[in-house]
């Protein structure tokens, strides 16, 4: 084993030894993920950002497409109950949020999920999770940067009375050629996080001010048209209705695990990484029952079905004019903006730390001396994410973002309960209440969630999951440098 401090050797070349049995087993240790952190190729990462941005990462990443258009999918499904399916899927977020807490603050590097998933179920594992980080990831970067045009059609429709054509704001499939408004803002992010992780962060920092204002002015117009009767039937279509709307409005949780991707670029990361998280998922839920609380009380539920942008309508209704809407879809364009900005960054990070370990190309690792940053993977990333947004119907590849998030979260659930029995002496600066039991919950939640989802999203999942192992098997296997080290 590696002394701490000491960094493996970079042998890449393929490794005929290597066998399915090996890749299972073997750990990174704990003491070699940290020392590695920071360090890439041509150079290293630089620690700057605060406990107060690293908050604002995380809230950054996950408030946007969820409550600005997936609640007006998700009530119609379980009519005003919807608050209480915001509260069940923030108690699945919750329990896992805590699991991450702990994991930040003990294993601070940039790979999150998939770091720590090396260091205590071994490489296959840990790829299948970084695999799912990708599905969470890059296939949500694309999702959101699509919710994004809607909104900037309505705010240039709301302003300057004109929209985009369909040919230039939806995908071949949906009835368009290329949806370039969803390109522009990825490109825009990509723009940001090439100046470094301070400056991207500082400017995240004012969407993510400008995003909580939005909804906090919602609630205040919106509330003024609240009418009891709304809620005289609380939970018309039953307690299974809450659990499946809770299952869909998931997506509107991920995102709070982003500042564990940044356990490299923070200044203090054992100490704030785990307040980070915490705390900016305290907040969204918080905001999150607030805005759908408010929406349902002002709207009868019937009314969301078919509805597109509600926030926006129910503002104009309430107030009998359109420039409120407006002003709600402008402050959506800059919040879901601000969510493309901080998963995008997630992404460069955890392919970062996944082609520092050899199972993705060296491109990936590689850091720009003056910006500090990690340039290549970020255009290819983004160029990627881009165009992915642009010309391909989602479709069901969206709800898979959330099964592939879930399957992550119940892996870092398990991760916590491995690394207490392993290495109990470890320094954690956070640790999870009354474990395992909230672990094993939170790993319950998950796992329940997943079933909840249809048939479909399942079947792109194992098939997502089926290309991810033949990947492994032709690349990672032979080409991680924790098996070169074992030769
Ligand atoms: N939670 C993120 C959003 O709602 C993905 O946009």
């Amino acid at each position: 084993m590696l002394d701490q401090g000491t960094v493996a050797p970079d042998t890449t070349a393929p490794t005929p030894k290597s066998s399915v049995l090996s890749a299972l087993t073997r750990r990174k240790p704990v003491e070699r993920l940290v020392a590695e952190g920071g360090q890439g190729e041509g150079g290293s990462l630089r620690r700057s950002l605060s406990m107060w941005q690293l908050t604002m990462i995380s809230i950054g990443a996950t408030l946007g497409t969820g409550i600005f258009v997936v609640l007006g999918e998700s009530v119609p499904k379980a009519g005003p109950a919807v608050t209480l399916a915001f509260v069940f899927a923030g108690l699945t977020a919750l329990f896992s949020a805590l699991s991450y807490a702990e994991l930040a603050g003990t294993i601070p590097v940039a790979g999150s999920s998939y770091s720590y998933a090396y260091a205590t179920m071994g490489e296959l594992v840990a790829w299948v999770c970084g695999w799912c980080l990708l599905l969470e990831y890059g296939v949500s970067v694309a999702a959101v940067a699509v919710g994004w045009g809607d909104y900037l059609n309505q705010l240039l429709d709301g302003t300057l009375g004109v929209t985009l054509p369909t040919a230039l704001s939806a995908p071949p499939g949906d009835g368009g050629i290329f949806n370039l408004p969803a390109l522009i803002v990825v490109v825009l992010a990509m723009m940001f996080l090439l100046g470094g992780a301070k400056e991207s962060a500082r400017a995240n920092t004012i969407m993510v001010l400008v995003k909580i204002a939005s909804l906090v002015l919602f609630c205040a117009i919106g509330f003024m048209g609240f009418k009891s009767g709304n809620y005289s039937d609380f939970m018309p279509l039953g307690i299974g209705s809450v659990g499946a709307a809770g299952a869909i409005l998931f997506f509107s949780y991920i995102g709070f695990d982003a500042a564990s991707t940044a356990g490299e670029e923070a200044e203090n990361p054992k100490r704030d990484l785990p307040r980070a998280i915490m705390l900016s998922l305290v907040i969204v839920t918080v905001l999150y029952v607030l805005v759908a609380a408010v929406a349902v009380g002002a709207w009868d539920w019937r009314k969301f079905a078919g509805s597109e942008a509600t926030l926006t309508a129910i503002m104009n209704d309430v107030t009998g004019q359109g420039f409120w809407g407006t002003l709600l879809a402008g402050g959506a364009v800059i919040s879901i903006a601000s969510v493309v900005l901080t998963v995008l960054y997630g992404q460069t990070r955890i392919l970062f730390a996944m082609s520092r370990d050899g199972l993705v190309p060296k491109v990936f690792g590689k850091v720009h001396p003056t910006s500090g940053t990690p340039r290549v993977n970020t255009v290819i990333v983004s160029l990627f994410c881009g165009v992915l947004a642009a010309a391909v119907p989602l479709g069901k590849l969206v709800s898979a973002t959330s099964i592939g998030t879930l399957f992550a979260f119940a892996l870092v659930n398990i991760a916590v309960v491995v690394l207490r029995r392993n290495r109990p002496e470890m320094d954690r600066t956070f640790k999870v209440p009354f474990g395992p039991l909230f672990p094993v919950l939170g790993f319950a939640f998950c796992a329940y969630s997943m079933y909840t989802l249809d048939v479909d999203t399942w079947i792109v999942f194992g098939a997502w999951m089926a290309v991810g192992l033949v990947f492994y098997a032709v690349y990672g296997i032979r080409r991680s440098r924790l098996a070169s080290a074992e030769k």
